[in-house]
């Protein structure tokens, strides 16, 4: 993915929406302010008037010492409700539109994700994907809530005391004002610094997420080769650079502060150094000079809390750069404008001239020229690595060819919706996908208007339907993540009773046998035998008792065809690969 700098006007668009609700925030806010002032009047006031008994003047009223304790008794609660109030008020609305720019950008993540194509996690891992659904948008919405009070109430404290300096002596302000230019230059340096860290945080992070995303998918190969310590040691690594690096923001972080401080505390040398001769001179009173030099001090001070609410919003937005860097990705394989629907599958498959390859420099499929007739089960057998899998995969759009063409029914496959294409193409492959749902659930994905009897149905023909009456729940029983309750033959059954009840005209079979002894490879291969009846397959298998039958088998190569024929031919070749292949198999 390219690096590149985020844009801040991209927020206008997740923020616009808030902007009434951020205006009641403030008020809120300002609510909550007055009322501690109102308060503080009253703990003035109120001991004066009502323990000193004092008369308490008040806009021209004059409030007598029990005047003051009825109006404390009844005044309190009510400022304290208010105060609470503007507190839940701020609060609440605050994280209301942190929580909803969250939510938007996570579903917008998720359905990016979700749209992309097969290429972008060839080169982009799944667990680092998911650290930025949870970790930077976390980073992002822990700014989004806590820095605007602060910026706001920083800034009109600002505001608020620039003016009182100027009022104070307009002169002697403008000097100070030299100070904030070269207040800014450690604060730049500082949020370049703290930017790039967090954004290596980021990185690193996510290499936690996938180390450990690699030991609880990898978690019975660990135990079964004695490697704990092993991926201990790798993250532990992972967690001490993560660490350092959390460091080492925190120490520019911790650093900006002080030098706020110390610069503020500089500004005030100098002031004191021309003042204090106007003071020593009399041009200038003492009490207004102290007062302008504690006003200056005031000033620096809303920058100084800038300085320490920084380190969010630099998180924030190297953690945003990383969020949009995801949601700018464009699908390499999509309908195309003017995509029409697939036709129901009447005819032929044919490709044409089909180059491909994973990677830009090495071609995997080289110059492929084939046609399977509706109704044919075409068999594809070869060495591993030769480019089986590759030719069902550039069938279903997961890929695009780099040259030529896929035609189903003198249809081009690139024009046609993918929708419409990949219903028609069911797949069943030796690593069997189950969601972590129930086994009926499972059945049905994909499917999900299904009648029980329909989906009973597809069990039964899939040769499922026994093994799963037997199971606790019967078709409620959940199957575990990954389908780790069942067999392996279990699994297999469950996704051919899925193919079965999606009912594709045209049926891929990948080594969907190869993993199961002989005993459940019998069950499984009736089932597909089931499957396969009145359906155009692709078959794909190494086992080449499975493919005896097909109607034509084609001897893949190093992504070439090789030989194509019917068994009988191909066995009638005197040096023929297939041949050759079947001697070593003792067939
Ligand atoms: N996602 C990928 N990225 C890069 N290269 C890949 C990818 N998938 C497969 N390849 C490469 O493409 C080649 C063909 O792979 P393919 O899966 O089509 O082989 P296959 O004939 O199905 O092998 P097998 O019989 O072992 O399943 C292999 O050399 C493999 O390394
Ligand atoms: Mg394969």
């Amino acid at each position: 993915m390219k690096n590149k700098k985020v844009d801040i006007r991209r927020f206008k668009k997740y923020l616009v929406p808030y902007i009434p609700r951020f205006i009641a925030a403030m008020l809120c806010m300002g609510l909550f302010s007055l009322m501690n002032l109102v308060s503080l009047w009253f703990i003035k006031n109120g001991i004066d008037g009502i323990f000193m008994k004092q008369e308490v003047h008040f806009f021209g009223f004059t409030f007598s010492s029990l005047d003051m304790l009825t109006l404390a008794v009844a005044a309190v609660p009510v400022i304290f409700a208010l105060k609470g109030l503007g507190s839940y008020g701020r609060s609440y609305l605050l994280n209301y539109i942190g929580q909803n720019i969250i939510r938007t950008l996570r579903i917008e993540l998720y359905d990016k994700l979700i749209s992309l194509s097969h290429d972008f996690y060839v080169r982009n891992s799944s667990a680092k994907m998911m650290s930025r659904v949870t970790n930077d948008l976390g980073a992002m919405q822990n700014a989004l809530v806590k820095v605007p009070p602060s910026l706001l109430m920083d800034g009109l404290t600002f505001i608020f005391m620039i003016g009182t300096v100027f009022y104070l002596n307009w002169k002697f302000a403008l000097v100070t004002f030299v100070g904030f230019p070269v207040a800014a230059i450690p604060l730049i340096i500082f949020s370049r610094k703290i930017r790039r860290a967090s954004k290596e945080g980021q990185i690193q992070m996510a290499e936690i997420y996938s180390s450990l995303h690699q030991m609880l998918n990898g978690f019975s190969v660990i135990k079964a080769f004695n490697t704990e310590e092993h991926e201990h040691n790798r993250f532990k690594n992972d967690n001490n650079k993560f660490y350092h690096i959390a460091l080492r923001v925190i120490r520019v972080d911790a650093r900006s502060s002080p030098i706020m401080e110390f610069m503020g505390a500089a500004a005030g040398a100098a002031i004191l150094f021309l003042g204090g001769r106007d003071v020593i001179n009399g041009v200038w009173s003492t009490g207004a000079f102290v007062t302008f030099l504690g006003a200056v001090f005031q000033m620096y001070q809303p920058i100084k809390n800038f300085a320490n609410v920084n380190s969010q919003i630099q998180a924030a937005l190297a953690s945003s750069e990383r969020v949009f860097e995801v949601l700018d990705e464009q699908p390499s394989i999509k309908n195309e404008i003017a995509a029409a629907p697939l036709k129901p599958f009447s005819e032929s498959i044919v490709y044409k001239d089909v180059d491909f390859g994973y990677l830009p420099d090495k071609d995997i499929i080289k110059n492929l020229n084939l046609t399977i007739n509706y109704g044919e089960t075409a068999a594809f057998v070869g060495h591993s690595g030769s480019g089986k899998t590759t030719i069902a995969n550039i069938l279903l759009r997961f890929y695009d060819p780099r040259k030529g063409r896929v035609l189903i029914d003198g249809q081009d496959i690139k024009f046609v919706t993918l929708e419409s294409l990949r219903s028609q193409v069911g797949i069943v492959t030796q690593d069997v996908m189950l969601f972590d749902d129930t086994v009926k659930y499972n059945i049905a994905y994909g499917s999900f208007g299904a009648s029980d009897e329909d989906i009973i149905k597809a069990a039964k023909n899939a040769n499922a339907h026994d093994f799963i009456s037997k199971l606790p729940q019967g078709y409620d029983t959940p199957v575990g993540e990954r389908g780790l309750k069942l067999s392996g033959g279990e699994k297999q059954r469950i996704s051919i009773a899925r193919a079965m009840l999606k009912n594709p005209p045209i049926l891929v079979l990948d080594e969907a046998t190869s993993a199961l002894d002989s005993e459940s490879e019998k069950l499984v291969q009736s089932a597909i035998d089931n499957l396969m009846k009145d359906r155009t397959v692709i078959l794909i298998a190494h086992r080449l008792a499975t493919v005896r039958n097909a109607s034509k088998i084609i001897v893949m190569d190093r992504g070439e065809i090789a030989e194509a024929g019917s068994h009988a031919e191909l066995m009638g070749r005197e040096n023929g690969i297939y041949r050759k292949l079947n001697q070593l198999q003792g067939i």
